[in-house]
């Protein structure tokens, strides 16, 4: 299948620091479609050659094992190719659409590389030159919009030019091994579902914490904050995969109608359970990997006195009968303990128990980075003998599954796996306008609320795991948080 990639922001920081390196292992794993090529577009005048030297430099920062040889690189290179366009002139765009004409491939991708802001100037323009024919797809990156009111506003735009089916917003958490694995621990086995319920599962908890401050993304992550940055996209998601019921088939907008159901069953906040379900913390200066690190107030460009949220820890709950009552904890946060991002299941005791010592109920660990796997903790005899009352107390003990391990050779990264995907016009991992505004809707009484409250975020110190609250929170249901056990 030919097909032509162009990418808007062909020589920015996403370009060469997650596209192109996916890109490639793409091509080196026999996935890439034959007959491709790439098109990098930008503001600056260059020659193809001197963009394929400038992305081949640009591979020294790469993990080793994913760095093209010499003549990889040759080959691969080829594929590459530039062109200067000024993303306000029409007549740039009749041009970039003359140069696609002339091949004719069957399926074109518009992979808007750039700054968010710029996204309705080039989805208006393309619209405008008639690069949006059904053969043409286009992929936008996060963040799209920053409230309800500016993702519709994008969303207005896109749906002027394209169909809903040619629009495809990335999160890239959804385009992670683990996170496909989910759907398939869910409907490709019959032995969870049945305990997928209320009846069996106590409470459910979503970490996605990173041991890195903002660095260099001062200005940006300001403005963005901790709720907009990974709990709008990244963890919600998650959480509709946890709770969706199960789709009918396992098309893209089967998925995706069972996806916003659950969107639209969370819990409403208000100011009054945003005050007391909702935690916010700012990084003070602290130890990472004992190395001493800034607070988030003396990062890089980020403006005196600032309130904005580097942590948030939130209980919230799925109404509906599958889920009623069963607690969902979500928490992110910069400059944590660990990277360390994963799903803990916690399921109900046993109801009568007839052993002694240990009283742990289940639990079942989804690990989505850095390992990608399951752990399944149960409790087992020992066989260490009778204890005094005459019965042997059980011990904890777990079954693991590495996924990296079993799958090695066939793992795909995320933004692989997501280009592959939009090339092909496979639509499950991209997240549809209406799941988007969904969660949008649900995030901004939270945001409301913050703005009128002027004690501002809970201070931690760097390496911890947060505020205190964020225990707190999870203790008023007599929880804990994986690491507190
Ligand atoms: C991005 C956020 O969406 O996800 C970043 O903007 C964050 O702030 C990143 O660091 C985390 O992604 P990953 O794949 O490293 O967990």
């Amino acid at each position: 299948m030919a097909f032509d990639l162009v990418l808007f922001g062909g020589t920015g920081d996403l370009t060469w620091r997650k596209l192109m390196p996916a890109l490639f292992q793409a091509w080196r794993h026999g996935k890439l479609p034959a007959g491709g090529r790439i098109l990098a577009v930008a503001r600056d005048e260059r020659s193809d050659e001197a963009y394929r030297a400038y992305i081949r430099e640009k591979f020294a920062g790469v993990d080793e094992a994913k760095q093209p040889t010499d003549e990889e690189y040759a080959q691969f290179a080829q594929l590459l190719h530039y062109r200067r366009m000024d993303l306000s002139t029409p007549g740039d765009y009749q041009g970039l659409k003359a140069w696609l004409d002339a091949r004719g491939a069957e399926t074109v991708v518009l992979f808007l590389a750039t700054s968010p802001h710029l996204f309705p100037v080039i989805v208006g323009q393309l619209g405008q030159a008639g690069l949006n024919g059904p053969h043409v797809r286009v992929v936008l990156e996060k963040p799209l919009g920053h409230d309800l009111a500016s993702a519709q506003q994008i969303n207005q735009v896109v749906r002027a030019a394209f169909r809903e089916e040619q629009a495809l917003r990335i999160d890239h958490y959804l385009g992670k091994p683990a996170v496909q694995n989910l759907m398939a621990l869910r409907f490709g086995n019959a032995l969870f579902e049945p305990l997928w319920r209320r009846e069996s599962i106590a409470s459910i908890q979503i970490t996605l914490a990173e041991s890195i401050g903002v660095g260099s993304r001062g200005d940006f992550y300001d403005r963005t904050g901790a709720l907009r940055d990974m709990i709008q996209n990244h963890a919600l998601q998650l959480l509709t995969m946890i709770a969706m019921e199960p789709p009918s088939t396992a098309d893209a907008d089967a998925i995706r109608d069972e996806k916003l159901k659950v969107l639209r069953s969370l819990k409403p906040f208000t100011p009054e359970t945003v005050g007391r379900d909702v935690v916010r913390g700012q990084y003070k200066a602290g130890t990472v990997g004992g190395q001493p690190v800034a607070g988030y107030l003396e990062e890089l460009k980020v403006p005196a006195g600032s309130t904005t949220e580097t942590f948030v820890a939130m209980r919230t709950e799925v109404q509906n009968w599958r889920w009623a009552g069963v607690p969902f904890y979500l928490r992110t946060g910069k400059r944590l303990a660990a990277r360390d991002a994963q799903i803990v299941v916690n399921f109900r005791e046993v109801p009568h128990p007839i052993f002694p010592g240990t009283r742990r109920a289940n639990q079942l660990v989804i690990k989505l980075q850095p390992e990608d796997g399951l752990e399944l903790h149960l409790l087992a005899a020992k066989g260490g003998g009778a204890s005094l009352n005459g019965h042997e107390a059980l011990s904890p003990v777990s079954l693991d599954l590495d996924f990296d391990k079993a799958f090695a050779t066939d793992r795909v990264g995320g933004y692989e796996r997501l280009l592959l995907d939009a090339i092909a016009g496979r639509l499950n991992l991209f997240v549809r306008s209406d799941e988007q505004e969904q969660a949008w809707r649900w995030v901004e009484p939270i945001l409301h609320a913050w703005r009128q409250d002027t004690v501002g975020p809970r201070h931690y110190v760097a390496g911890s795991w947060g505020p205190a609250a964020a225990s707190a929170l999870v203790a008023r249901d007599g929880c804990t948080w994986a690491e507190e056990q």
